[in-house]
């Protein structure tokens, strides 16, 4: 299966997503013949297992700062620390092939990177979608190496931020927001492996009545303006959930480090990354709506132009971005290659146009990328005099969705879509400054 949906695809998750929104989505339930299906190959994978390699799997670091919100080290040309966060340094792309290696990944932390034991981590569902509707305090339970046994399967997935491009708001649209302040670096693809959420519903006993499933971390309560909104979690229609949704315990090879999710997190192609819940720890299934800050407060389009209680984030809209410095320093009267990468929570990028000061012209697509959960391009340029210049990149994704001029103004600054205008400052080669 390929990580992004076929644009056929695309337009039935947003079909069903539409359901989900007007509360009338429905999950396909557990059919006989499927749950046979699911035994006998768990059967299998469980046999196979047996004579495999056990795969290692890293424990939580030892001797890291408990108070400091990422484990990781935040090289300064790769990662830039904001608050409990780091974006990604677009230059830090440049050369680097389709995904982006762990040491760059963004990390978006509402609180701080928990350290949990593998040995003692179990995922816990409960709640009236299941069969016998167990509870929070007697769930169906999973260990990690329940969860490994289960057929895998890995794609390489996008995830990002709804916030991503959100000082531009501010900085382009003249409208100052709230909220961290990303640029373009708080988006990537990784290959992610894991089971499919749709297999350990299905264990777990899913009925034909469940609407709604709500992961939630186990990270420490968030606390926004003083009140306690506890876990992270956010609910997703049984229908996506069913469809393309990863429990992921590797990420580019490696077992999930621990800004990622260590050791299970749930990847959710192509849809506000605050659906990718890290650290999962328990998963709710309800046969009713279910409601969290984070799909009523937060994660909604609010303001002028929206409906009063604003409209739920799901998939990504288009954008772009060059693996350039911001303000780069080129030579000018040289030509050079200028690289970057699209990409949709739609589907796949159907073509990108660059303007480099002189109109829209098309860019070269990486061939190796078409269908893919982003898409490299290039254009050649010869900055034609020393100054200032600015360049512009704008993506169509299959179902024909445009980067437009401006983004839709909202009250929390999510979904910047707009064309970005990158400066870069050319200077004649032989001379110092410019
Ligand atoms: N899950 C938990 N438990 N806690 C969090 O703070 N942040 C979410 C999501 N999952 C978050 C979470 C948000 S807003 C995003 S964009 C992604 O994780 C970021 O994933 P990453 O840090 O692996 O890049």
């Amino acid at each position: 299966m390929s990580q992004s949906p076929s644009p056929a695809e695309a337009i039935h998750d947003a079909d069903r997503s539409r359901q989900w929104l007007a509360g009338q989505a429905h999950g396909p339930g557990v059919d006989r013949d499927r749950l046979l299906e699911v035994g006998a190959a768990m059967a299998a994978v469980t046999a196979a297992a047996a004579e495999r390699e056990p795969v290692a799997v890293a424990s939580a670091p030892v001797g890291v700062d408990p108070g400091a919100p990422i484990v990781k080290p935040l090289p300064a040309d790769l990662l830039r620390p904001l608050d409990t966060n780091a974006e990604m340094r677009w230059p830090s792309m440049a050369g680097q092939g389709y995904v982006v290696p762990i040491d760059r990944f963004f990390v978006r932390n509402h609180t701080v990177t928990p350290h949990l034991d593998a040995a003692t981590w179990r995922l816990r569902l409960f709640g009236d979608g299941l069969r016998g509707a167990p509870t929070r305090d007697n769930p169906v339970e999973f260990d990690l190496d329940e969860l490994r046994r289960l057929p895998a399967e890995e794609h390489a997935a996008l995830l990002e931020c709804a916030g991503n491009g959100r000082r531009y708001f501010a900085e382009q649209q003249d409208e100052p927001t709230p909220g961290v302040a990303w640029g373009l670096g708080s988006v990537g693809v990784a290959r992610w492996r894991g089971v499919r959420l749709g297999t350990v519903l299905r264990l777990a006993g899913l009925r034909d009545e469940a609407v709604d499933v709500m992961p939630e971390g186990l990270d420490p309560d968030y606390v926004s303006g003083g009140v306690n909104l506890g876990r992270v979690r956010r609910p997703m229609p049984v229908a996506k959930a069913l469809d393309d949704v990863l429990l992921a315990y590797e990420m580019n090879g490696e077992p999930l480090p621990p800004d990622h999710g260590f050791p299970v997190r749930v990847v959710v192609p192509g849809w506000v990354g605050i659906s990718s819940i890290k650290w999962v720890g328990a998963i709710e299934v309800s046969t009713t709506p279910l409601f969290s800050p984070w799909n009523t407060q937060f994660y909604r389009m609010f303001g002028p132009g929206h409906p009063a209680d604003g409209t739920v984030l799901t998939a990504q809209p288009v954008r772009s971005a060059f693996e350039l410095p911001w303000d780069a320093r080129v030579p000018a009267g040289e030509e050079m290659l200028l690289t970057g990468r699209s990409w949709s929570g739609n589907g796949p990028i159907a073509h990108v146009e660059v303007d480099t000061g002189d109109g829209w012209r098309s860019a070269d697509l990486v061939a190796a990328d078409r269908g893919g959960a982003w898409q490299r391009w290039t254009v050649r340029w010869c900055p034609p005099a020393a100054g200032r210049h600015v360049l512009r990149a704008r993506a169509t994704d299959c179902t024909g969705a445009v980067q437009p001029d401006r983004a839709a103004p909202n009250d929390l600054a999510y979904l910047f879509d707009a064309v970005v205008a990158h400066p870069v400052t050319a200077c004649w080669p032989q001379l110092r400054w410019c």
